[in-house]
C-alpha cells in the first residue's frame, strides 16, 4: 500500500501540464481547455500542495488588463478556498511569433526589450502570489544554423537580462530566486545552456550568482544521453538545486514528458533516494517542491489527465518507500561496505600531509602492488545494483 500524497510531500504541478490539450506538431487538440479553478480544485483533492504557471497559461498573451486581473482574482480565490500555494512562476517567451528567434537573445533588440518587460511583469505577479522561485526555460533561446547566431554575444545578452532581474529583485527587497532550466534542443535545433553543467558554469559568471540556481528536468538531461540523478547530485553539491522538473523519458529522442517513472525507472529510483536521503554517505538532501512537468498523453480524456497526475505522485511515494527499504536493509549495508562506497569520503591525503609527504611515501608508489588489481579486488558494484533492483521490484 503506497501512502496517499499529502501537502507535506510538496508535490506541485504546472498549469500547462494538467492543462495540456493534446495538440502536437501533427494534430490539433484532443481535449477541451482546462479552467484554472477546476485544475486547482482537482490538484488539491489529489493531495498536491502547489500550482505553478506561465503568464500565458492563466490569461491570453497580451490580453487586456481587466481580463488578466479577472483571471488572477479567480486563481487567488481558488487558492484561498483550497489552501494550495504557488511556489514557482515562470514566463512564456516561446509561444508567440514574436519569440521565434528567442526572447532575451533574439537578434532583434526590440524583441529582447519586450521579453525583459514580459518576464518582469510575471516576476511581479509571482512575488504578489508568494512564489519563491522564478523559473527561466529558454526554449527559443538558440538557433538552427551556426552562422545565424553569435553564441558569445547571445550569452552576453542572456547575462545582461538576468543581471538586470537580479538587481531589480534586490532593490525591491523581493524574496525570490531564479532557476534556469536547461534543455539541449526542441523547439530550437540547439538551445543555449543545454545541460545542468552548462547552466551552472554560466551562473558562475553572473553578478549575483547566489540568486541563481538550476531547475533540471529528468527528460531534458536524458535527451542528451546524460544520467539525471548524477547531474542532480552535482547540482546539490554546488548548492544550486533550486527547483526540479520530474517526468519520464525513454532515451534520446524528442521531449516525451511522460509521467514520472514511466521512463528510466532505475534512474528514477536513484533520484528519489538521492532527493529524500542525500548521498550514500550523507550530504544534503533536497527540501524544495517536487514539481511535475509532464504531459498527459494525447490519447487520454480528462479522466486520464487526473489518473496521470495521481500516477506521478504515487510513483514518487512508492519509490520513496522502496528507497527507505533499500537503505535499511542489512545486506545492502554490507554490500555498500564491501563496495567501499563510504571510503570515498576519506580524504586522499592524510590530515596535514603535504605533497612532499606524499612523494616520500614509498607505499603509495614504489612499493605499491598494483598487480593485485588484476584478477582480484573486485568492487562488487553489480551485486549492489542487483540489491537495488530487487528493492525497486518489491522483491525484498
Ligand atoms: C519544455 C519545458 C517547459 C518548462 C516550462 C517552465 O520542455 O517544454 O520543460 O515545460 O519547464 O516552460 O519554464
Ligand atoms: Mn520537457
Ligand atoms: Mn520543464
Amino acid at each position: 500500500m503506497a501512502p496517499t500524497p499529502t501537502r507535506e510531500d510538496k508535490f506541485s504541478f504546472g498549469l500547462w501540464t494538467i492543462g495540456y490539450n493534446g495538440a502536437d506538431p501533427f494534430g490539433g487538440p484532443t481535449r477541451a481547455p482546462l479552467d484554472v479553478v477546476h485544475g486547482v480544485e482537482k490538484l488539491a483533492e489529489l493531495g498536491a500542495y502547489g500550482l505553478t504557471f506561465h503568464d500565458d497559461d492563466l490569461f491570453a498573451f497580451m490580453t487586456t488588463d481587466a481580463e488578466r486581473q479577472k483571471q488572477i482574482d479567480r486563481l487567488k480565490q481558488a487558492l484561498a478556498d483550497t489552501g494550495l500555494i504557488v511556489p514557482m512562476v515562470t514566463t512564456n517567451l516561446f509561444s508567440a511569433p514574436v519569440f521565434k528567434d528567442g526572447g532575451f537573445t533574439s537578434n532583434d533588440r526590440v524583441v529582447r526589450r519586450f521579453a525583459m518587460r514580459k518576464a518582469m511583469r510575471q516576476l511581479e505577479l509571482g512575488v504578489e502570489l508568494g512564489a519563491k522561485t522564478f523559473v527561466m526555460w529558454g526554449g527559443r533561446e538558440g538557433a538552427e544554423y551556426d552562422s545565424a547566431k553569435d553564441i558569445r554575444q547571445a550569452l552576453e545578452r542572456y547575462r545582461e537580462a538576468v543581471n538586470v532581474f537580479a538587481q531589480y529583485v534586490t532593490d525591491k527587497g523581493y524574496d525570490i530566486r531564479f532557476a534556469i532550466e536547461p534543455k539541449p534542443n526542441e523547439p530550437r535545433g540547439d538551445i543555449l545552456l543545454p545541460t545542468v553543467g552548462h547552466a551552472m558554469a554560466f551562473i558562475s559568471t553572473l553578478e549575483k550568482p547566489e540568486l541563481f540556481g538550476v531547475n533540471p528536468e529528468v527528460g531534458h538531461e536524458q535527451m542528451a544521453g546524460l544520467n539525471f540523478a548524477s547531474g542532480i547530485a552535482q547540482a546539490l553539491y554546488q548548492g544550486k538545486l533550486f527547483h526540479i522538473d520530474l517526468n519520464g523519458q525513454r532515451g534520446i529522442k524528442y521531449d516525451q514528458d511522460l509521467a514520472f517513472g514511466h521512463g528510466d525507472l532505475h534512474n528514477a529510483f536513484a533520484l528519489v533516494d538521492l532527493l529524500e536521503n542525500g548521498g550514500p554517505s550523507g550530504g544534503q538532501a533536497y527540501d524544495g517542491p517536487r514539481h511535475f512537468d509532464y504531459k498527459p498523453s494525447r490519447t487520454e480524456d480528462e479522466n486520464g489527465v487526473w489518473d496521470s497526475a495521481a500516477a506521478n505522485m504515487r510513483t514518487y511515494l512508492l519509490l520513496k518507500e522502496r528507497a527507505a527499504a533499500f537503505r535499511a536493509d542489512p545486506e545492502v549495508k554490507e554490500a555498500l561496505e564491501a563496495a567501499r562506497v563510504a571510503e570515498l569520503s576519506v580524504p586522499t591525503l592524510g590530515e596535514g600531509e603535504t605533497y612532499d609527504d606524499l612523494l616520500a611515501d614509498r607505499s603509495s608508489y614504489e612499493d605499491f602492488d598494483h598487480e593485485q588489481y588484476f584478477n582480484g579486488k573486485g568492487f562488487g558494484f553489480v551485486r549492489l545494483q542487483q540489491l537495488a533492483t530487487e528493492h525497486l521490484l518489491g522483491a525484498r
